[in-house]
């Protein structure tokens, strides 16, 4: 059975049950404790906590979901992919465990011809949470399986949490029994390989604290309703359906193990150590298309970096398969192919999905270029001191710096005869991972118990916004923290947290910084600067008291700062229509990645492929003021997410949750997803100046403008610096291009002449240079200190000419010159006498180096270096008088 159609018998069995078909919510969905969505119930979390009231008792959905915890296990085992769908049922606060174990087991054992999935009862099993008997009792009752098919478990095994503080339930397993070829008898608890797991059913009914119920840990309260949230996975069923080995080899998996096996000529299934590199290809090319596809472009952080390591994986791979060859735009295509009968957006979007693999590809292709010199440098340096063995910090340097994985780098030193200090590398790796693990911990404690605002918000319900319409209204306190703990007052001088019943401050988001302004009541004003919100729909107000005493329960006016509050809305609307004009010039392939509306100021990021011509961003301002004389008025509305997407409306990536989205119109130009503030008429912009541009990082570019008066402003500053140029270089305006040119090239033959009689006056002092030759040794010496900025060039052709001088005698010339930053240079030559005598002038650099903290080398004539300590001169010349003197 294909997997398309594992998908579509699961979602057309739940909603003939009752259920609300609900697509997948994008892989990286607005929650600041995930990385990326890694389960089906993650898009349902507010319904599960409380937060929000969920639209439907019932829902069933088949998610993308990506892992990669377990990334140095794919393609080693049969079951570990890194992007996977998780198809799952829903109920919030409906049916329990005995509607979610009779219809799974209906839909996984009913036959293929009455639409089921056909899997033989007799080779399932089952395992229940040790305090879950109750459970026990409902399999035996309800499916008829023997007990000895039904086995207990512990926390571990059977509860399950998002891995932070959350919801959480008991839960219990369903195993497919492979047979006996796959490994030892006795059911899930001895072996997981035989027993596949592929169902997953969580009894939701607690809320974990900072530790896990998995540990022992007891919940620390309960969800408001009893709840189910299911997990089949979809590659693990086709797997076992399809009769094939692994979860690479399914349908939507293997195409592109073909692909690679067209590419390097191998085959797959003739060699271990090459299976697992086609199948990692595989699973990683599927990933990387499908979080490119939701909008992730790699990067060096977060959720970028994890794929960027899943790309130069694959590209890795293809290398150690023997392909030199740029492949992964080749590998998206094989993928799209698979993936867009269930995901059409992989092909509408393709062209951009394919721009950015193609854009990594040659950037780690850079990379592995200049990493292989550095390696090439590291291997001849190891076996110049007569070693084997490639230190454990070239090796981190390369992964590290060159994105080289060690792998690679154990390839190439064995083709060089090397072996690599692994345990010095891995150390390395140790101490890295040991500063990161810090790092997230910092972080996590950094996102700070949110416990508190959901209290907040059970107590007194979502703050009522108003600021679409109303900048000034009266409120009244409802929660007032100092220290993230609830207090009853908070005096003068306090900084606090205030929630108020309704407001009309805006809380950042979308790109929009938060409004700022006045609370003031009867003896009480309060400064509001910063308004976030922490669980969604509690406006949370960041203030300092600045009079009286603000309590609980006050009665108070609440007023933005209009001015400022305008200005961001210009900015804001400014965006949407740089966004139209961006997505005119480039196509939708020019995604919006990211943007930041602040007074008179706007900042739009957008990844596009290739570089951005500052033609084009010249038409986007142009086309951009041009649509503002339309004046047309900005509509604000709300409507279904589905009808605002046929509206045509450009939705964003990271999405919030819910059903109900609000739309902003500018006429017929612009159509976006926003619940932004925005201007009435565009009109009220009055001009928007693009500033800046630039590029962020591999396909993504940034516009930066001014909006207004602040592009006014700019304008007439650029403008008066114009003049005082004209002014200064006393031509009209048009001409300051041509005048600086003109005097930048008579800048430069100056500087050149200057150069070349520095260098006269420099060779006109060797013959006394000559002259003082002093005899030590049995040769004559010429070891001076030379002041007056010459450089390393000039250095070396003194000497050479000071050797010149000392003709046929054995002579040896030493110079040292300090530079302009605070360095030095220094230079030694020999005569052809010196030489026979003994003296090499790369073997006198060690004598004296050291003194100038340096170092240097080269040919027995003439040998060349640089130190950091000019104030060791005179020292590395008494050094070298030393060396000398005593042969
Ligand atoms: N949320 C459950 C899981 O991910 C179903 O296994």
């Amino acid at each position: 059975m294909e997997t398309h159609e594992i998908s579509k018998r699961f979602l057309d069995y739940f909603e003939g049950h009752g259920h609300t078909r609900v697509p997948s919510a994008s892989l990286i969905l607005d929650d600041p404790t995930l990385l990326f969505v890694n389960a089906g119930m993650v898009q349902f979390k507010p319904y599960f906590l409380g937060e929000v009231p969920p639209p439907y008792p019932r829902a069933t959905s088949v998610q993308k979901c990506v892992r990669t915890g377990d990334i140095d296990e794919v393609g080693k085992t049969t079951r570990h992919n890194t992007f996977f769908q998780m198809a799952g049922n829903f109920s919030f606060g409906d049916y329990f465990k005995e509607g979610a174990i009779e219809r799974a087991w209906g839909l996984l054992t009913s036959s293929q011809d009455a639409g089921g999935l056909g899997f033989d009862p007799d080779r399932l099993w089952v395992t229940v949470y040790e305090h879950d008997a109750e459970a026990a009792g409902l399999w035996r009752d309800i499916t008829g399986i023997p007990s000895d098919r039904i086995q207990v478990r512990d926390g571990k095994d059977n509860y399950w949490d998002m891995g932070v503080p959350g919801p959480g339930g008991p839960c219990s397993e369903i195993y497919y029994d492979r047979g006996p070829e796959y490994g030892r008898d006795g059911g899930p608890v001895v072996d997981e390989d035989r027993y596949l797991e592929i169902w997953n059913l969580v009894f939701m009914q607690d809320v974990r604290g900072e530790q896990s119920p998995k540990l022992g840990h007891p919940p620390i309260g309960e969800l408001p309703q009893k709840n189910i949230d299911t997990g089949m996975g979809i590659e693990r069923v086709a797997f076992l359906l399809q009769g094939v080995d692994n979860v690479y080899e399914t349908d939507l998996v293997r195409p592109v193990i073909q692909r690679a096996e067209e590419f390097s000529g191998r085959r797959y299934g003739a060699d271990h150590a090459d299976d697992v590199r086609f199948r990692v290809i595989a699973d990683h090319a599927r990933s990387g298309v499908m979080l490119i596809g939701d909008g992730v472009t790699p990067g060096n952080e977060a959720r970028g970096y994890v794929l960027r390591r899943l790309l130069r994986r694959i590209v890795r791979a293809v290398r150690l398969l023997g392909v030199h060859e740029p492949v992964l735009p080749e590998f998206a295509k094989v993928v799209r192919d698979a993936m867009s009968p269930s995901y059409p957006e992989i092909a509408r979007d393709f062209d951009r999905i394919s721009d950015v693999m193609r854009q990594e590809e040659e950037t780690f292709l850079a990379t592995l270029t200049s990493g292989s010199r550095i390696f090439d440098l590291a291997a001849e340096e190891t076996k110049r001191s007569g070693g084997s063995i490639l230190a454990g910090d070239k090796a981190f340097q390369l992964h590290d710096t060159y994105g080289f994985p060690i792998d690679l780098t154990l390839e190439m030193a064995a083709e060089q005869g090397l072996s690599v200090d692994e345990e010095g590398f891995r150390t390395l790796m140790e101490e890295q991972r040991q500063r990161a693990k810090a790092d997230a911990a910092s972080r996590k404690t950094g996102h700070g118990d949110l416990s508190v605002y959901r209290r907040l918000l059970e107590q007194h319900g979502e703050t009522d916004f108003l600021g679409y319409t109303d900048l000034q209204a009266t409120a009244r306190v409802v929660g007032l923290l100092e220290d993230g703990a609830p207090v009853p007052v908070v005096g003068e001088g306090r900084k606090a947290e205030v929630i108020l019943d309704r407001t009309p401050f805006y809380g950042e988001s979308g790109g929009q910084i938060a409004d700022t302004g006045v609370l003031v009541g009867h003896g009480v004003e309060v400064k509001v600067t910063d308004v976030q919100k922490l669980v969604p729909g509690l406006f949370v107000h960041r203030v300092e008291v600045t009079g009286g005493e603000l309590a609980v329960d006050t009665e108070l006016t609440a007023s933005v700062d209009e001015t400022r509050r305008r200005s961001i809305a210009r900015s804001h609307s400014a965006t949407h229509l740089v966004h139209a004009a961006v997505r005119g010039a480039y196509g939708k392939r020019a995604a919006q990645a990211g943007s930041l509306n602040s007074p008179g100021r706007m900042r739009f990021d957008f990844t596009t492929a290739g570089s951005v011509s500052s033609d084009v961003l010249t038409e986007v301002e142009e086309e951009v003021n041009d649509y503002l004389q339309t004046d047309v008025e900005v509509a604000a509305y709300t409507t279904t997410k589905d009808k605002a997407l046929e509206l045509g409306a450009i939705a964003l990536f990271g999405e919030k949750y819910g059903n109900d989205v609000r739309v902003v119109d500018m006429g017929d130009y612009s159509r976006e997803l926003c619940g932004g503030t925005h201007v009435d008429r565009i009109g009220e912009l009055g001009l928007v100046k693009l500033v800046s541009d630039a590029s962020i990082g591999s396909g993504v570019h940034r516009v930066e403008a001014l909006v207004g008066t602040d592009a006014l402003r700019h304008v007439r500053k650029e403008q008066l610096l114009v003049s005082q140029l004209a002014g200064t270089l006393k031509v009209p305006t048009e001409r300051i291009p041509e005048r600086i040119d003109d005097v930048l090239s008579r800048l430069r033959s100056a500087e050149k002449e200057i150069e070349q009689l520095k260098t006269q006056q420099v060779l006109g002092s060797a013959g006394s240079l000559a002259d003082a030759a002093e005899e030590i040794g049995g040769v004559s010496l010429v070891a001076k200190r030379l002041d007056g900025g010459i450089d390393a060039g000039g250095v070396r052709a003194l000497a050479a000419e000071v050797r010149n001088r000392l003709g046929s005698r054995p002579g040896i010339v030493a110079l040292f010159a300090p530079t302009d930053d605070g360095k030095v240079s220094f230079v030694v030559a020999t005569t052809a006498a010196a030489r026979e005598a003994g003296h090499a002038a790369g073997k006198l650099v060690p004598s004296f180096a050291e003194a100038v903290g340096g170092r240097g080398g080269g040919k027995p004539d003439m040998a060349q270096g640089g130190g950091s300590n000019p104030a060791g001169i005179d020292q590395a010349i008494a050094a070298l008088r030393n060396a000398l003197a005593n042969g």
